[in-house]
């Protein structure tokens, strides 16, 4: 087999055909093999020589048609070239930064680095969180779409449910994806927050248990909500209808709440402006994306306006940055300018991207129930943590 096996790499540059032979030994049936090995791949040349059919000679053909019929299960496309410049592509750009970022990802996913995180996290799920000396309300707002303020609503709201804090999430999207992402039922008809605020009915009437996190509760938005901006101009005390009801749920009996967390839509109308009336504290998301400041000013803008006319105790009191790519110098740029402008504001946790994180509203999770020991859980635990214990002295 060597003798053969030999002259055909020099002409050929691969030849895994005969690997599968190597397991005989010493056999030297030169002729005999050859024959069958010339006659496998003219069954096969019609169907996988036609994109290497430029090479003139037949022999060195061969050898690279049978490769793909043993790879071929794994690599639907049938020319090799195209998949070597995919390989060289990642390498190209930050190859330290994308190492790092792979050996994260690859810890995670092992079985040992799971045990090992999973053995962290038991411990820590013990913890309590400190209790804010008095009830924290919260708006999750950014007027951009897709920055993570749902998912950031959500995953905070739960971390801090499951330790030991009690917890109201408002929900103000009409796509109600924070009432899809708690598990509790939203289809229109439902009543919600639309009721609350145009009907004037109590949130105790229509706040839901989450399934799965004690201590957690949702006011849930349907869709019907999308009308409610329109409805709301000719509302009496339009932009505090949100701030009645919250205020008359906590201070109600049995309602025991240390944080609301209202999740806004992805604009500055009425809804917003109402969470920004009926709350203290102003949480923005800032995806470390390329664009990401941009329309931050109208936000603050819009809050100051607030402050001025509607809420002065309106403050923005967070700032979390989300879907940090390590890979990226990108990532890194958006982090560093948003630390400059913003300061202390700015949690130092920030939340990785993560597959985890965008798989677990599909099943009606959090990631933090989720998926516990998953970097985008244990990263939302550590944010939750540090607004916990940031505002314990407020
Ligand atoms: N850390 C993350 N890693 C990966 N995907 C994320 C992360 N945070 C959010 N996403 C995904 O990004 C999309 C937008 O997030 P979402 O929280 O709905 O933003 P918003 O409420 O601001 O519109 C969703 O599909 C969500 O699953
Ligand atoms: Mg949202």
């Amino acid at each position: 087999m060597r003798f053969r096996w030999r002259p055909r790499t020099s002409r050929e540059p691969v030849e895994p055909v005969e690997q599968p032979d190597r397991t005989e030994p010493v056999e030297q049936p030169e002729p005999v093999q050859t024959e069958p090995d010339r006659t496998e791949p003219d069954q096969t040349e019609p169907d996988q020589t036609e994109p290497d059919q430029t090479e003139p000679v037949p022999v060195e053909i061969e050898p690279d048609r049978t490769e793909p019929d043993q790879t071929e299960p794994d690599q639907t496309e049938p020319v090799p070239v195209e998949i070597e410049p995919d390989r060289t592509e990642p390498v190209e750009v930050e190859p330290a930064a994308r190492l790092r970022a792979a050996l994260h990802e690859e810890l995670d996913d092992t079985p040992i680095g799971r045990q090992a995180a999973a053995a962290v996290r038991s411990r820590a799920a013990q913890e309590v969180f400190p209790r804010p000396s008095r009830r924290r309300i919260i708006t999750v707002a950014n007027q951009k779409g897709g920055v993570g303020k749902t998912t950031s609503t959500v995953n905070l709201a739960v971390a801090l449910a499951l330790h030991g804090r009690t917890v109201l999430v408002v929900d103000l999207d009409p796509q109600g994806n924070a009432s899809t992402a708690l598990g509790v039922e939203h289809q229109s008809g439902v009543p919600g927050v639309y009721d609350v605020l145009i009907d004037s009915v109590p949130i105790a009437d229509v706040v839901q248990q989450a399934p799965q996190v004690p201590g957690l509760r949702c006011v849930p938005a349907s869709i019907d909500l999308a009308g409610a901006e329109i409805e709301l101009v000719s509302v009496v005390a339009r932009e505090s209808r949100l701030q009645r009801a919250v205020s008359a749920y906590c201070d109600g009996p049995g309602a025991d709440v240390d944080y609301v967390l209202v999740d806004c839509p992805p604009s500055l109308g009425l809804l917003t402006v109402n969470a920004m009336v009926a709350t203290q504290e102003v949480l923005i998301p800032i995806q470390c994306e390329y664009y990401a400041l941009e329309g931050l000013g109208q936000l603050l803008r819009s809050v100051d306006m607030v402050k001025a006319h509607l809420n002065p105790a309106l403050e923005v009191s967070t700032i979390l940055l989300t879907m940090y790519d390590a890979r990226t110098r990108l990532a890194d740029q958006v982090v560093d300018e948003v630390r400059t402008h913003f300061g202390e504001v700015v949690l130092t946790t920030t939340i990785p991207r993560s597959v985890r994180v965008s798989e677990a509203p599909g099943y009606g999770q959090s990631v933090v129930t989720y998926d516990p020991v998953s970097r985008g859980a244990a990263a939302y635990v550590d944010a939750a943590r540090e607004l916990a214990e940031r505002g314990a002295a407020l």
